[in-house]
């Protein structure tokens, strides 16, 4: 046996115990005649100690050990002297009679330690090192448990887990595809799924009724923090239902993992929001509700009094800042630098202090009466202390964005982004379109197969951008972490869908015609969802970036620099593939 114990599981209890473990050699100390190894493994950290006086060789070769070494050792467990409160075998350590070295280590090239001297890259290059790090390894325990109770939940409620293929078409949800070259079809490629949607749907045609899987997507799209070519959806679909049934049966999946993972007892039903109000008051289809600073239109107040920006905004608005009139005039200018930058892209701004005597002190006085600002302030609900930022635009949606994003930025700086409060969130009645200025056309707003609201179906022939949608996202944080629909079930209102979306029969048939023939043998009612297991999981566990709760994830430019993926291939395989390559 090359262990008896786990290097996380022995305590004062196992006192006198003779145990075997096996690990890692973590950092070595040499003490006068003693030595001492941090062994790590999996579980935890078990000093050893090694004493000169009971054993000089073995102490000896003790000294000789380096880092990372992989080694066995055998010998008594013993009350420590000196305690470590911090770890969990603190109050122990193995007085060692017997060491194996199972296997030497070169010095890794950054240390193994939570506070590492690693840098990104290097760490990258060196992900199984880094994995392991206890605080990198912890989150993908954490992300193990909650895709384990992700099933026990979804298989209590009669979900069955199906495995779709990989090897697909083309997936219309919005990002580029990754493609394979088929060998046996020479020219042809195969696409990697987006997501399983068509093919989930098809399983309701089945007769599947409740079906999940957590799955593979793959998009080729822009990176951030929140975005991985390739990542891992809680996918689900279910026959006979309407939206409210797939809220609850989720709303019911987001409280379990809630209490199960985090031991946090959500009673009182999600908050749900229309698009609409999302936009109106946040100008995020993802708002975080962990703190206030809800948009007030300024229009009718602001407008008329010779600010000539002002005057010729199509839009003006702004957030309420409690507290914040402390900001000094060089805070200011960087804010107004921050939505003047190009990725936000506003004019200006303008900011309002409300002073302790109620008086409003703003950054455009010369235009405004007392009075008026006294207005503005009422409009806040504005108290002594709270600053008022405002940005005007002419472009409404736009504006809502910039406001959104200074929105961001100033509860960042007030520190009103608690990684451990949570605010979830349903958004509901997405358009069902949006329309395109560039390409002149519309575009599915969440996917082609989403059903729109039964009330606004006469809306399809009149008004197209008007029609709400039968989709939801859950939003937690400002991130959203999951999103679907009820879908088109019957095959006339999917081909209407699909000439609105600027398909023609031909291309319909060719990209969706599997879909649409197989409506026509009686599809079932259906809607589904589909939650991102990694931003689930870096939202319990605190992470800035889904890359920290993935073992092997992709750098910003899509590499997975230890693999050095994606790379050439050779001429055999391309000849193989019938490919040439040429770049362009
Ligand atoms: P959607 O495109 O909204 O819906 O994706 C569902 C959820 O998957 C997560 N997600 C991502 N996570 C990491 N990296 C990415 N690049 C990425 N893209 C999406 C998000 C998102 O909410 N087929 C539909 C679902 C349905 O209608 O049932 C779909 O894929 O958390």
């Amino acid at each position: 046996m090359y262990r008896t114990r786990t290097c996380g599981d022995l305590h004062l209890a196992d006192e006198g115990l003779v145990v075997t473990l096996a690990g890692w050699v973590q950092r070595t100390r040499k003490m006068g005649g003693m030595t001492f190894v941090d062994l790590r493994d999996r579980y935890g950290i078990t000093q050893l100690v090694f004493n000169q006086e009971l054993d000089a060789s073995l102490c000896e070769q003790a000294n000789k050990l380096g880092r990372e070494y992989v080694i066995q050792v055998t010998g008594t467990v013993r009350e420590r002297s000196n305690k470590n409160p911090n770890l969990a075998t603190g109050d122990i350590e193995l007085e060692v009679s017997k060491l194996n070295v199972l296997n030497t280590a070169v010095t890794p090239p950054f240390t193994i330690e939570d506070d590492t001297d690693g840098g990104d890259d290097l760490r990258m290059k060196y992900r199984y090192l880094d994995l392991r790090r206890t605080c990198v390894r912890k989150n993908l325990e954490l992300r193990h448990r909650m895709a384990f109770e992700v099933r026990n939940y979804l298989d209590k409620q009669g979900f069955l887990e199906v495995e779709t293929p990989v090897l697909v078409n083309s997936t219309p949800e919005g990002a580029r595809d990754f493609v394979v070259p088929s060998r046996m079809n020479p020219g042809q490629f195969y696409a990697l799924p987006q997501s399983p949607q068509t093919l989930k749907q098809l399983l309701m045609v089945s007769g599947f009724d409740r079906y999940f899987q957590i799955v593979k997507c793959f998009r080729d799209e822009d990176l951030r923090a929140d975005r991985q070519p390739e990542f891992t959806q809680i996918d689900c679909e279910m026959s006979f239902v309407e939206q409210e049934d797939v809220l609850q049966l989720f709303e019911g999946m987001a409280k379990h993992l809630f209490k199960v993972i985090r031991g946090i007892d959500f009673k009182e039903p999600f908050l749900r929001m229309t698009w609409q109000d999302a936009m109106k008051y946040y100008g995020s289809d993802k708002p975080d509700l962990r703190f206030g600073m809800k948009f007030v239109e300024l229009m009718d107040i602001m407008q008329g009094h010779g600010f000539s920006v002002f005057d010729n905004a199509k839009y003006i608005g702004g957030i309420c800042a409690e507290g914040a009139a402390t900001y000094t005039r060089k805070q200011l200018d960087a804010l107004t630098e921050f939505v003047k930058r190009p990725q936000i892209g506003a004019k200006g701004m303008v900011y309002a202090r409300v002073e302790s005597d109620g008086n409003v002190k703003s950054s455009v006085d010369k235009f405004y009466t007392q009075e008026v600002l006294q207005q503005m302030k009422e409009a806040f609900g504005a108290k002594p202390g709270d600053l008022i930022l405002i940005l005007s635009g002419d472009d409404a949606m736009k504006t809502r964005k910039q406001l959104s994003e200074l929105r961001l930025h100033v509860a960042d700086q007030l520190g009103l982004r608690d990684k451990d409060q949570f605010a979830c969130l349903w958004v509901i009645d997405f358009p069902l379109f949006e329309w395109s200025e560039e390409d002149q056309r519309y575009y599915a707003m969440h996917h082609p197969f989403t059903s729109p609201n039964p009330e606004d179906i006469p809306l399809l022939d009149t008004d197209p951008g008007a029609v709400r949608a039968n989709a939801y996202d859950m939003v937690i944080n400002g991130v959203e972490v999951g999103g679907g629909s009820i879908r088109i079930h019957d095959s006339q209102l999917q081909d209407k869908m699909f000439k609105l979306l600027g398909f023609t029969e031909e291309r319909a048939q060719e990209q969706f015609g599997f879909l649409m023939n197989a409506f026509k043998y009686g599809a079932p009612p259906h809607g589904g969802l589909a939650y991102g297991l990694d931003r689930w999981v870096s939202l319990f566990a605190g992470l800035d970036s889904i890359r920290d709760c993935i073992a092997f994830p992709k750098n910003n430019s899509g590499r997975d620099v230890m693999l050095d993926a994606p790379g050439v291939l050779d001429d055999t395989q391309l000849e193989e593939l019938h490919l040439k390559v040429e770049l362009k």
